[in-house]
């Protein structure tokens, strides 16, 4: 199943898929590109070390949103892509690429979505919020990317304590490392379902 990456900033869940596909936990799943809303994202080095194609689609050189999701668009259909992964990714999808791929775009977000999530909540604001909130746990969650912003069906979400004196740094933290572990767990459910119905 072929699967085609969409990231932003550091990568570190796009490296966890990438070492799952590599320890054969995902041994159905390869990533045949990374495509980065950023042309200095640490995630592009990271696909370049494993030998996979990154390319950066940048506001910079698409100024008109509808002409970047073409271009985004053309590459995903070029490679043949099964599943989008957007991993990190801070940029939004137009609803054509929505529907092109529907039910086959999935998303990793930092908290326990339907809470701290939507426009607005995106990296430090997460947690910031959470924090504030006074909740006394967090998490993450995978969910299949809907024309909302953080709507869609939740495929898997796994729960971390806010622990006393947490900053936005530590709880991301915590946060972090669960999304690590249920990324490559939600891409083999749907790579089990997805192949099924081949
Ligand atoms: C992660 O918290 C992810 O949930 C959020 O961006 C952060 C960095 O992800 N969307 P990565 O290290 O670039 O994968």
């Amino acid at each position: 199943m072929k699967i085609s990456v969409l990231v932003s900033g550091g990568g570190s869940n796009l490296q966890s898929v990438i070492d799952h596909i590599k320890s054969g936990f995902l041994d159905q799943a390869i990533i045949v590109q990374v495509i980065s809303s950023s042309a200095d994202a640490y995630a592009l080095e990271r696909a370049k070390n494993e030998g996979i194609p990154g390319i950066a689609v940048t506001r910079q050189q698409w100024p008109e949103e509808e002409k970047r999701n073409e271009e985004i668009l053309r590459l995903l259909t070029e490679a043949g892509t099964d599943l989008i992964v957007l991993a990190g990714y801070m940029s939004i999808l137009s609803p054509e690429l929505i529907s092109a791929y529907s039910d086959r775009i999935i998303n990793i977000h930092p908290s326990l979505i339907p809470r701290h999530c939507g426009k607005g909540y995106y990296g430090k604001r997460v947690h910031r919020s959470v924090l504030e909130s006074g909740d006394l746990k967090s998490g993450a969650t995978v969910h299949y990317v809907d024309e909302g912003i953080d709507t869609g069906r939740i495929i898997l979400q796994e729960t971390v304590p806010v622990e006393p004196g947490d900053t936005e740094d530590s709880l991301a933290a915590r946060v972090l490392a669960v999304e690590h572990k249920i990324l490559p767990r939600a891409v083999k459910l749907f790579c089990e379902e997805y192949l099924k119905g081949k």
